[in-house]
This record gives structure tokens, C-alpha cells and sequence, in this order.
């Protein structure tokens, strides 16, 4: 299992519902929390490791001795968003180095079921807010750069650009990760 980058298409599917929480979603929940820790991250989408289910996996302070801080997600569904929209800098593990002020609500209520099929339902504020809203977005194809606003996105071009070019580059060389044919 491996991180995508930007432009890669399977970042931009739309992700399944999971309809049974078996042994390979488990594996694959574990996998993404590896990859999500050893890369410094707080959260990473199914989508981002090439399988279009929707599955996050979430640390808020991503820190591996705050295991209660840690949520896997499935199905997850922001219910209500409220208290209006706060400007933060944000950043993508599929955008390696690329940060940005992003507006996100500041409040969400989520649902979504854990690894033991429970449904939860859980209020979440500034910093898990916008992680649980960075990660939904990821599920319907929806990347940071789409909602960051036209400033945020000028001052990202020279950045995309190089992402765009080093794509090709591994497309040419046949190195492209392959993602798109992963099934679960
Ligand atoms: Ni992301």
C-alpha cells in the first residue's frame, strides 16, 4: 500500500459504501494508520491508497501514544455543519509539501460505523472539524484545492505544476502506482 499524489485519477472517485466490515477492511483500516503515522499525517482516505471504499482513518493530535485520539471511519456522513466557516492553514498527504488556508466550519456532527459495525454519531470542533471535513471530501473525489479559494490556489500553481509534471514522468516510466484497479 502506498500514498498517492496529486494528479492521480483514483483521488478523484467516488468511494463505495462498504456493506461488510471484513478481514480486509480490517487489514486495509490498519495499513492506511501505518502509512498515516509514518507520514506525520491526521488523517488519510481510502481513495489516497487507491480503493474506492469509504474508509477513514483519523488521529486528531497524530500521535501514536494517544490511541484515543484515533478514529477509523466507516461510512462516515457530516450530518450537520455549524458555527460558521474559520480560515486555516491546511495541508494533503497526497500534496506532499503544499499548505494552504482553507475555510472550514467550524463544527461538524458526523455519523459513521468503527470497526465493530457500532454507529456513532460524535460533535466535532476547530481542528478535528476540519480534518473530519478534509477527509469526507476525499471520499466524493473532492480535494483541498477544489474548496481553498482562487488566492489559496494561485499561490499553489507552481507546486501543482511540479506534481503534474513528476506524474508523467512515473506514467512514462511505467513506475505509476496502480490504484485504480484495487478492489475491496
Ligand atoms: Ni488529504
Amino acid at each position: 500500500m502506498k500514498i498517492l499524489n496529486y494528479p492521480h485519477p483514483a483521488l478523484r472517485v467516488k468511494a463505495r459504501p462498504i456493506t461488510s466490515i471484513d478481514a480486509e477492511v480490517q487489514k486495509a483500516a490498519a495499513e492506511m494508520l501505518e502509512l498515516m503515522y509514518g507520514h506525520e499525517g491526521l488523517g488519510l482516505a481510502a481513495p489516497q491508497v487507491g480503493l474506492d471504499i469509504q474508509l477513514l482513518v483519523m488521529n486528531f493530535a497524530g500521535d501514536h501514544e494517544k490511541p484515543e485520539l484515533e478514529c477509523v471511519a466507516i461510512n462516515p456522513v457530516i450530518v450537520e455543519k455549524k458555527g460558521g466557516l474559520i480560515n486555516d492553514r491546511e495541508g494533503c498527504l497526497s500534496f506532499p509539501g503544499l499548505y494552504q488556508n482553507v475555510r472550514r466550519h467550524k463544527t461538524v456532527v458526523v455519523k459513521y460505523f468503527n470497526l465493530l459495525g457500532e454507529e456513532k454519531e460524535m460533535t466535532a470542533s476547530d481542528l478535528a472539524a476540519r480534518v473530519w471535513q478534509h477527509e469526507c471530501d476525499h471520499l466524493n473525489g473532492t480535494l483541498f484545492i477544489d474548496v481553498m479559494g482562487s488566492l489559496g490556489l494561485s499561490r499553489s500553481q507552481k507546486d501543482l505544476e511540479k506534481f503534474k509534471a513528476d506524474f508523467e514522468k512515473a506514467k512514462k516510466k511505467g513506475e505509476l502506482p496502480p490504484g485504480l484497479d484495487a478492489k475491496l
